[in-house]
């Protein structure tokens, strides 16, 4: 059996920021991992250690400064800033713990936004969108305005934006961070749900409960990677890998 090819591989990865000054805080630290297509893996670790930096690096919104990211098997640090926003709209969906939605938008304009760089037109734009409210079990909720519906059902509404472009892959930072456990669940089934329609799925989570929902599970301490095994086997106890 030929081996496929990863979604994501991380070789010797390392992010430092430089300030203004001179100051620098090195914050990735020579990270090694790779995901295969299919897999849910859930990014923990305490708060400043690095994982929200992890993700934006993983989801191409940022650059590392050392070491190799391939997505897909393309390096890329080789990719220009317009070719990365291309890979970015056609692969990756993200879901953010603020729901980031524009609040004066209909449902139906925030789910369709990622559309108009595409050039998709206005009736088909908000066909897609009802479709994807769908997958989401919104129904009918298209032309109401973010302000008019509960958390749960925003951060439903930012899953179907993150799904229209039918992404291989969704990286979520603190999906659940702002809802209640109830509501979390209902989002982390929605998760568990596309993972068996094959969408990769990378989420960082603070909490035990919701890390529970993914196979795999990496830890992250100062920049460094500590775990990376099946979620059901950690023990706490964590080890430099
Ligand atoms: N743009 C930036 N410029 C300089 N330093 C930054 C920048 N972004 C993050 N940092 C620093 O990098 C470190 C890691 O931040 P990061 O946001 O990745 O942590 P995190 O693990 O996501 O934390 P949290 O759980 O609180 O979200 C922190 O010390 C932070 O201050
Ligand atoms: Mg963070």
């Amino acid at each position: 059996m030929i081996k496929s090819t990863p979604v994501i591989e991380v070789t010797d990865l390392c992010k430092t920021y430089y300030m203004p000054g001179g100051m620098s805080q090195s914050v990735l630290k020579q990270i090694n991992f790779s995901v295969s297509a299919g897999e849910f893996v859930a990014i923990m670790g305490h708060s400043g250690s690095g994982k929200s930096t992890l993700m934006n690096i993983l989801g191409c919104l940022d650059r590392p400064t050392g070491g190799v990211y391939k997505l897909d098997g393309m390096a890329v640090s080789d990719k220009t800033d317009s070719e990365l926003a291309h890979i970015r709209g056609r692969e990756i969906g993200f879901v953010f713990q603020n729901f980031n939605l524009l609040m004066k938008r209909s449902i139906a304009d925030n789910v369709s936004l990622p559309l108009i760089y595409q050039g998709v037109s206005e009736r088909d734009r908000y066909e897609r969108a009802v479709q994807m409210l769908h997958k989401v079990q919104l129904d009918g909720y298209q032309d109401r305005l973010p302000t008019q519906i509960s958390g749960g059902m925003q951060q439903r509404v930012a899953i179907a934006r993150a799904l229209i472009n039918n992404p291989k892959i969704i990286f979520a930072d603190e999906p659940t961070g702002n809802l209640d456990s109830i509501t979390s669940d209902e989002i982390m089934n929605l998760f568990t749900d596309l993972n068996k329609q094959g969408i990769t799925i990378v989420l960082v989570t603070h909490e035990d409960d919701v890390a529970d929902y993914a196979k795999r599970m990496i830890k992250i301490d100062d920049g460094k990677k500590v775990y990376d095994g099946p979620r059901s086997k950690y023990n706490g106890k964590d080890a430099p890998y």
